[in-house]
């Protein structure tokens, strides 16, 4: 019985082979993006993992004559899915070196991980059996067949990231996307419609400088600051959180980053007098949309809530987010205390935005201090005194977040 079935699961993957090579040929070769155009199927550095066949052939992935441990669907050299997660075999430590996006999009070259799945084994990271049970639940991905990369990457197409101005390629692809052969599916970030620049629409985004410098920005190192160079990575990453992930122990989901409601880094305008830090000009705001990629990396991270190392220009370190900690995200765009001039031992204090400009704070200091200095010329520079909050920041930042004390509306 094992023998017959062993021949039957031969026969289905020499036919699924013979197929894709078939069904494929007339896709994979014939209309861009092409396979021969893909990292993978590069000549030079494509695959190239079994002795004695070219480098970027299919074969280094799809094995007809698998049969020590195998077989695995589609003929794939090793399980998809389960804890071996095939990509990893290629993407791990001194076989494919691969960078954080902080590194490769922000310049932030001090980063040290270099390997894929190093990132997904960091303090925070997107959890790869989550991943695939969602997009099970939501498009039907097979979770017996598919790897959880293939949410996001198509490994036929997947480009080589050369992020110079000249020559790059594309990466991703819409996980509703997944299983279309269309050339237009293929990638997404490839055509000029799928950029950041023509999500923000009337709006503007402002890419962040790169690490260390005022002059160039990301996510190329070029001088274009208008997201005409950077893939539409909200839609990219709504296509997943516009959901409600409650189930997954996300309580602030779904993420809403569009033009009538939901956070003020999304389309919704800002309606104060931000207080903001260059790139970005005070005298904008309302205008600006960001990218989820300006203060998430993609995979994992050593801080939490994936929390980039280096954010527009430079680093920073949170792993939690107890008394000010959360501050030091925001205080790679916003003013605080010290750049407001109150001193430069106020680094990461923020009395200037809620008590003295664009500020909706007054009144019964117990309503939110437990105890605090006097009032009194609290907006001088020479003022001295400090104040304890009753709760940590994320007490009413975090995405969808409501100011529960003053009402003010919707805050971040
Ligand atoms: C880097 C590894 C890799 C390489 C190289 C590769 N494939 Fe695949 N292939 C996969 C994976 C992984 C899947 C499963 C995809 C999924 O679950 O969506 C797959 C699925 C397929 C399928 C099933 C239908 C589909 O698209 O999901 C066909 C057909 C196929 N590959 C043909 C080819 C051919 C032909 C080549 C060479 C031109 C090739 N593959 C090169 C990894 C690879
Ligand atoms: C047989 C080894 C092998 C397997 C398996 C493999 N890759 Fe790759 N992958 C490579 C190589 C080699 C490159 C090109 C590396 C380079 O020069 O940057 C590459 C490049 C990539 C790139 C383009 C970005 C870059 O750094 O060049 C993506 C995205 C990618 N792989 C995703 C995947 C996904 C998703 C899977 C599983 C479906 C997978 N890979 C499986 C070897 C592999
Ligand atoms: C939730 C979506 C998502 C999942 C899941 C995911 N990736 Fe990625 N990946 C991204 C994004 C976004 C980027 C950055 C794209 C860009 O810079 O244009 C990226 C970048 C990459 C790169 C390029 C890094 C470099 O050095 O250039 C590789 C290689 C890669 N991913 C492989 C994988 C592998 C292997 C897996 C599964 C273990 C995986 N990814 C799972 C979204 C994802
Ligand atoms: C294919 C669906 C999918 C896509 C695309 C996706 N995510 Fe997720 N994400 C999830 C799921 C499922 C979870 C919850 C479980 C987990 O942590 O993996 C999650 C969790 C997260 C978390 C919380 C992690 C934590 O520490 O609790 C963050 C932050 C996040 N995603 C950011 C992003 C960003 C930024 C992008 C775009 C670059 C993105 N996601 C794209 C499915 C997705
Ligand atoms: C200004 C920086 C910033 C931007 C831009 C940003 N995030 Fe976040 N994100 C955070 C911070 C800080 C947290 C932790 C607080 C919280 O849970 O909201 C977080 C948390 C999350 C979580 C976990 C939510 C939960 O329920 O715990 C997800 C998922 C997430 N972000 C996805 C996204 C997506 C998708 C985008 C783009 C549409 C995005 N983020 C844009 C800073 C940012
Ligand atoms: C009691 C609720 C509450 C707490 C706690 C709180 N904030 Fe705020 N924060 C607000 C409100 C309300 C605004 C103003 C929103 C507006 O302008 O519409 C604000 C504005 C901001 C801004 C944007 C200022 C601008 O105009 O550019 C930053 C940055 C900020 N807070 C950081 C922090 C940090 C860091 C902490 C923790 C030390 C913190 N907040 C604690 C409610 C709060
Ligand atoms: C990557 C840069 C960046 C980071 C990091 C960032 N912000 Fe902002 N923030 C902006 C920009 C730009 C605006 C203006 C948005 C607009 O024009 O609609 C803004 C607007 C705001 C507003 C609305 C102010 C108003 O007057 O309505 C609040 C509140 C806010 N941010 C809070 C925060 C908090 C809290 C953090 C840290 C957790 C943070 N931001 C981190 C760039 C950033
Ligand atoms: C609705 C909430 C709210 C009310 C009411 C409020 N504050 Fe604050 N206050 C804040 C926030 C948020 C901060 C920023 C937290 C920080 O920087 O540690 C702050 C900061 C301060 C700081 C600077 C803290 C430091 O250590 O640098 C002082 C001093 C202060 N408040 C005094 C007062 C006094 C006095 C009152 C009453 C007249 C008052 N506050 C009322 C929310 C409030």
């Amino acid at each position: 019985m094992v023998v017959v079935y062993v021949i039957r699961q031969k026969i289905r993957l020499f036919v699924l082979v013979v197929a894709a090579v078939l069904v494929l040929a007339s896709g994979l070769w014939a209309f861009p993006p092409k396979y021969t155009e893909s990292a993978h199927g590069n000549t030079s550095y494509g695959v190239n993992r079994v002795s004695g066949v070219s480098v970027g052939n299919c074969r280094h992935c799809h094995e007809q004559h698998k049969t020590d441990s195998g077989p695995y669907p589609y003929a794939l050299f090793d399980d998809p899915v389960g804890t071996d997660w095939l990509c990893l075999d290629c993407h791990t430590e001194g076989k494919v070196e691969n960078r954080s996006y902080s590194y490769r999009a922000g310049g932030y070259v001090l980063d040290s991980v270099n390997d894929i799945e190093e990132m997904f084994n960091l303090t925070s990271h997107h959890k790869l059996s989550d991943i695939l049970s969602f997009i099970d639940d939501k498009w039907g991905f097979s979770d017996q067949y598919s790897s959880p990369c293939v949410a996001c990457h198509d490994p036929h197409y997947a480009q080589k990231d050369r992020k110079t101005s000249s020559s790059r390629g594309w990466m991703l692809r819409l996980p509703s996307k997944h299983g279309s052969i269309a050339g237009s599916d293929r990638l997404w970030g490839d055509e000029s419609g799928e950029r950041l620049s023509s999500y923000a629409g009337s709006k503007q985004y402002q890419a962040p400088y790169r690490y260390g410098s005022t002059s160039y920005y990301e996510p190329d190192g070029s001088t274009t600051t208008d997201g005409s160079n950077l893939t539409d990575m909200n839609t990219f990453c709504l296509s997943c959180h516009s959901s409600d992930m409650s189930s997954y122990g996300l309580s602030h989901t779904p993420i809403d980053w569009s033009e009538s409601s939901g956070d003020k880094h999304g389309l919704y305008p800002a309606d104060g007098s931000a207080n903001l830090k260059a790139p970005y000009s005070d005298s904008n705001t309302g205008n600006y949309v960001l990218a989820c990629t300006d203060c998430h990396e993609p995979h994992g991270s050593s801080n939490i809530f994936l929390i980039r190392k280096e954010i527009n220009g430079s680093s920073l370190t949170v792993t939690s987010f107890t008394g000010r900690n959360m501050g030091v995200i925001c205080r790679k765009c916003h003013i605080d205390d010290q750049a407001a001039g109150f001193g430069d031992d106020r680094a990461n204090h923020w009395r200037y935005v809620h008590h003295c400009n664009d500020a909706p704070f007054w009144g019964k200091c117990t309503d939110c201090h437990s105890e605090w200095s006097s009032g009194r010329g609290i907006c001088d520079a020479s003022y001295n005194g400090t104040a304890t909050l009753k709760w940590d920041c994320d007490y009413c930042h975090y995405h969808g977040g409501e100011d529960p004390i003053r009402n003010a509306g919707k805050t971040f």
